[in-house]
């Protein structure tokens, strides 16, 4: 099994990220081959700050090692380290249906909020992200419920790729999305019909990994419900059902053992305090690894460094497989570079 997921440096990273897919990396770091990556050239497709970037990269980067990834079992990198990611997108780009990228829910989403330009590169992110994970021929992509349709375009991508250049034997693994059956996706507390996400929700809607207890406490007292009592999950009641998932996946039982152990709660005052408790101790951790970790960017990029160095070796090999049989620079033997074909002389 080889893992790999993409994260973006954009934003403070919140709850739905944290139990969704982060907490998830870490457990994953130990069950296979891991590879995640800060996904610095995906943040470029909408307005951005140049010099906020590369300070959220390592935001980003700290983020993650406080969580609990462990460079000494996961490959932890910047996507903009490995040029084989960009090569490959084009070169997938030939076997990418226009007409489904055009279908994508983020794109129709996203350009419909870009108030300046529409680029292209919004456009091709699916591309580029298809590009991330078949550069590693990983298998098993852990995600939240946002990602599925990406992550089953890219599986098509794989397929089309196979059928049209692979003869008979496959060159591109085909990927699974790994979405949890808790948590995939954490709504905002302020309106429990969107997801909570870091451009498109709510302040008040959002919890930062990073937030205190106070702001914690505070965003779960006014988290929007019903006018009932029943803490139940139902259609009718996605804020409660919300809060009944967060709590589910922070204490990390089942959210019918919320359910039966709130049975006799007065009311969601204590359903919301309980929820409040459970989410600043499982943040607490992260918390305070963090600060040493960011004040060190000498060692962040050392870490960024040397991760990227063992991306490479596995891309590389993939790219010279993926170029020859399409016929893309000169002919190499059995994926190797031996260019004894090609004589300068
Ligand atoms: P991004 O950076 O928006 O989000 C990172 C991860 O967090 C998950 N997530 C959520 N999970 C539960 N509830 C929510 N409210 C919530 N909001 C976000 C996302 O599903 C994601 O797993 N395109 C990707 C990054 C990417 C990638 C990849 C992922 C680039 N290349 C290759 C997997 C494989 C993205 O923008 O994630």
């Amino acid at each position: 099994m080889r893992i790999f997921s993409g994260i973006q440096p954009t934003g403070a990273k919140h709850l739905g990220n944290y139990i969704g897919a982060i907490r998830r990396y870490v457990t994953s770091q130990r069950e296979g081959e891991a590879l995640y990556c800060i996904v610095d050239l995906h943040a470029l497709t909408v307005a951005y700050d140049p010099v906020q970037l590369r300070r959220s990269v390592y935001d980003l980067a700290a983020l993650l090692l406080a969580a609990g990834l462990d460079p000494e079992r996961c490959v932890l990198f910047r996507q903009s380290d490995v040029a084989e990611h960009t090569e490959l997108t084009w070169l997938l780009s030939s076997v990418t249906a226009f007409g489904d990228l055009q279908r994508m829910h983020q794109f129709k989403e996203k350009s419909a909020a870009q108030r300046e330009l529409v680029s292209a590169g919004l456009f091709l992110y699916p591309v580029l992200m298809a590009a991330d994970v078949l550069a590693y021929r990983a298998t098993d992509v852990p995600v939240g419920d946002d990602q599925r349709q990406h992550v089953e375009l890219m599986r098509d991508i794989a397929i089309r790729f196979n059928q049209r250049f692979g003869g008979g034997a496959p060159v591109l693994a085909v990927p699974e999305h790994r979405i949890p059956e808790v948590g995939a996706r954490i709504m905002d507390l302020q309106d429990p019909s969107r997801k909570m996400s870091t451009t498109g929700g709510s302040q008040e809607g959002t919890i930062y990994v990073l937030e205190g207890r106070e702001a914690i406490e505070r965003k779960l007292k006014r988290a929007v419900t019903d006018s009932g009592t029943e803490i139940v999950r139902s259609p009718q009641k996605a804020g409660v059902s919300n809060l009944i998932e967060i709590l589910a996946a922070a204490r990390q039982i089942s959210p019918e053992q919320v359910e039966e152990r709130m049975a006799s709660a007065r009311g969601y005052g204590e359903l919301k305090a309980a929820v409040s408790e459970a989410v600043v101790e499982m943040l607490a951790p992260v918390q305070q690894r963090y600060g040493a970790l960011r004040g060190e960017e000498a060692e962040l990029e050392r870490v960024l460094g040397s991760g990227a160095a063992k991306a490479r070796l596995i891309a590389r090999e993939t790219l010279a497989e993926v170029r020859e049989v399409m016929g893309v620079g000169p002919r190499t033997v059995a994926g190797t570079h031996s260019h004894q074909a090609r004589s300068l002389t």
